[in-house]
């Protein structure tokens, strides 16, 4: 089977990917420096799949590395990039950090996979790139906005560096998927999110404070023009979302892409407010959550969720997981870790 390679592999949705990868039985080689992970994850990915993935500690911002990585592996058939740093709000502080971790190793990477004879290239974008859409549900030909965070820039630059690559690199092609909110864990509790300090997102800080670890949820807003005024998100199960990069990578091995560069949307194509996803996480797991509402965070957009239209009729792709199921994952995977 082709050798595939997945820079943050040992993260979030990287671990979560290589397990799918290795069911379909290809042969994986993580990269991954350790900075927001942990060796164990390794372990957790071996135990669901019976295989052990290659796995080399690089750090992509060392150019020599990355080099020195493709003269060791020049069969290499496909590479699917998670390695990013990505929390928005240290991004506002520290924003050559990103640029040089999200930006630079972008480019090393880019310029070893068009020295090799072909290359299926597949990035890790978001829908923060579409910012406060004009108009819900969000297809891909949305414009993409002025962005708000040095994080959201480096996602939006990374895509015209790619586009800009494939034009002169015939021997390239490459999928830019659009994340909207990949939330929950695998079934097994043997992987999942290991946010590192406070958590940034809303999933690990209701887990969290169900198990005690915070003590309270700040819900930031209720006077928001949605239904019940709190914010709305698109929620997509990380193994779903982990399932899409298998089938964006078949597509370029398969040479059924139209264009050597393509966009899709990775979401389920249903909003959820943060109350809603309250109630989802209070019936799966039977516990009463302690938030309170606050006053809105500087930032946040109103609404936004994906057309999912070109991924469920040109990628071939849909969700199967609800809501319900990604937060009993998630709850299932907490109390694990905290065991
Ligand atoms: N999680 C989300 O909500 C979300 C949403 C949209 C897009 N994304 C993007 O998806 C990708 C994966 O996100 P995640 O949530 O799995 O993040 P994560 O932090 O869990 O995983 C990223 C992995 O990359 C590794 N890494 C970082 N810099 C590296 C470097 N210089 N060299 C080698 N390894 C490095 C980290 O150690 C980590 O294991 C990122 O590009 C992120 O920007 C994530």
């Amino acid at each position: 089977m082709d050798k595939i390679v997945v820079t943050g592999g040992l993260g979030f949705i990287g671990s979560h990917t290589v397990v799918e990868l290795q069911n379909e039985g290809y042969e994986v080689v993580i990269i991954d420096d350790l900075s927001n992970s942990s060796i164990n994850v390794l372990d957790g990915i071996t135990s669901i799949t019976g295989v052990k993935p290659i796995f080399e500690q690089i750090d992509l911002k060392e150019k020599d590395q990355v080099e020195s990585f493709f003269k060791r592996h020049h069969d290499v058939k496909g590479i699917i990039h998670f390695a990013a740093s990505k929390a928005v709000g240290e991004s506002v502080e520290k924003p050559l950090l990103y640029y040089e971790n999200n930006i630079g190793t972008l480019v090393y990477l880019l310029k070893e996979l068009k020295k090799l004879p072909s290359a299926c290239f597949i990035f890790s974008s978001s829908c923060t790139v579409y910012g406060q859409a004009d108009e819900l549900p969000i297809t891909e030909n949305a414009p993409v906005k002025q962005a708000e965070s040095p994080y959201g820039n480096t996602k939006q630059i990374g895509e015209e560096i790619i586009k800009d690559t494939c034009k002169v690199a015939p021997n390239l092609k490459a999928i830019a998927l659009r994340y909207f909110n990949p939330i929950g864990a695998h079934e097994s509790a043997k992987i999942g999110e290991l946010p590192i300090g406070v958590p940034q997102n809303l999933v690990p800080f209701i887990t969290q404070t169900a198990i005690g670890i915070r003590e309270q949820l700040s819900v930031f807003g209720d006077d928001y023009p949605t239904p019940d005024g709190t914010c709305i998100r698109d929620y997509i199960h990380v193994v779903d979302l982990a399932k899409a990069h298998v089938i964006a990578l078949e597509r370029l091995l398969k040479n059924k892409n139209k264009e050597r560069y393509e966009i899709f949307n990775l979401g389920t194509g249903k909003g959820s407010s943060v109350l809603e996803v309250v109630q989802s996480f209070e019936r799966v797991s039977g516990k009463k959550l302690n938030y309170k509402i606050v006053g809105r965070r500087e930032g946040d957009v109103i609404a936004a969720y994906a057309d999912t239209k070109k991924a469920n009729e040109e990628l071939g792709w849909k969700t199967n997981l609800t809501l319900d199921d990604a937060l009993l994952s998630a709850w299932k995977w907490e109390q694990k870790i905290r065991s």
